[in-house]
């Protein structure tokens, strides 16, 4: 898979990308990401890219035609699945569409800054309009750093373990069971015994009453019982 991320600010994901899971993808050759600064399809000797908005009030906004000549020069070099622009006005991004992304194999992540980016580059560029909640960030990178997290490790040979995403909470509309690892013992608290009893079905068993406890207290909702 190949993520272009377009943004005014791309060294505020280079570190991000640079450690952990995401590198380890990279290293594999599992995912490539590309950071793309729309400050260099500016013109003039400013190399402007936002400005006040029409009509008036506080903020600016970024301008259609360096990220039309950004968006033009990826879009002419492949064919890309979803042009998505991270935004608190878009659908609410949940663990449905981030399996269903995992599978593509070209994506743009677009990311405004300030009030937001032109009208017309939503019109004509944009397929998809993702929130990652409720709440306004100062700009779409993290928004786009989280999306793209969440998309990289679904995809095959990116966690050691291929089981693992399959079992995170959320992936059958329930939160996932509890966890332990060594010491089977701390500061006298123990674990429950049916995690030491090498007995898969009732481990199994046990894990799924847990999930479905864990989902009915604190994820009503996701069960249809609020
Ligand atoms: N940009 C600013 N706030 C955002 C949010 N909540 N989700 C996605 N992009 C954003």
């Amino acid at each position: 898979m190949r993520i272009d991320i377009v943004s005014v600010v791309p060294r505020l994901m280079d570190s991000f990308f640079a450690h952990s899971i995401l590198k380890r993808a990279s290293d594999k050759g599992l995912v490539e990401v590309h950071l793309h600064d729309i400050r260099d399809y500016a013109s003039g000797k400013n190399r402007q890219v936002d400005d006040y908005a029409f009509g008036g009030g506080a903020g600016m906004v970024l301008q259609v035609e360096p990220i039309a000549r950004c968006l033009r020069s990826l879009l002419a070099e492949r064919a890309y699945d979803e042009v998505i622009y991270l935004t608190p006005d878009g659908e609410r991004l949940a663990q449905k569409a981030v399996n269903s992304l995992s599978l593509k194999k070209n994506l743009i992540l677009l990311c405004g800054h300030y009030k937001g980016v032109d009208q017309r580059v939503r019109d004509l560029f944009v397929t998809k309009e993702i929130s990652i909640g409720d709440y306004v960030l100062s700009g779409g990178e993290l928004a786009a750093a989280v999306l793209a997290d969440a998309i990289i490790r679904l995809i095959p040979g990116v966690l050691n373990d291929e089981t693992s995403a399959l079992t995170d909470s959320f992936q059958d509309d329930l939160l996932a069971p509890p966890v332990y690892t060594r010491p089977a013992e701390f500061e006298g608290v123990g674990v429950p015994e049916v995690l030491l009893s090498g007995h898969e079905a009732n481990i199994e068993k046990w894990r799924m009453q847990q999930s479905l406890a864990n989902t009915r207290t604190k994820r009503p909702d996701l069960l249809g019982e609020e």
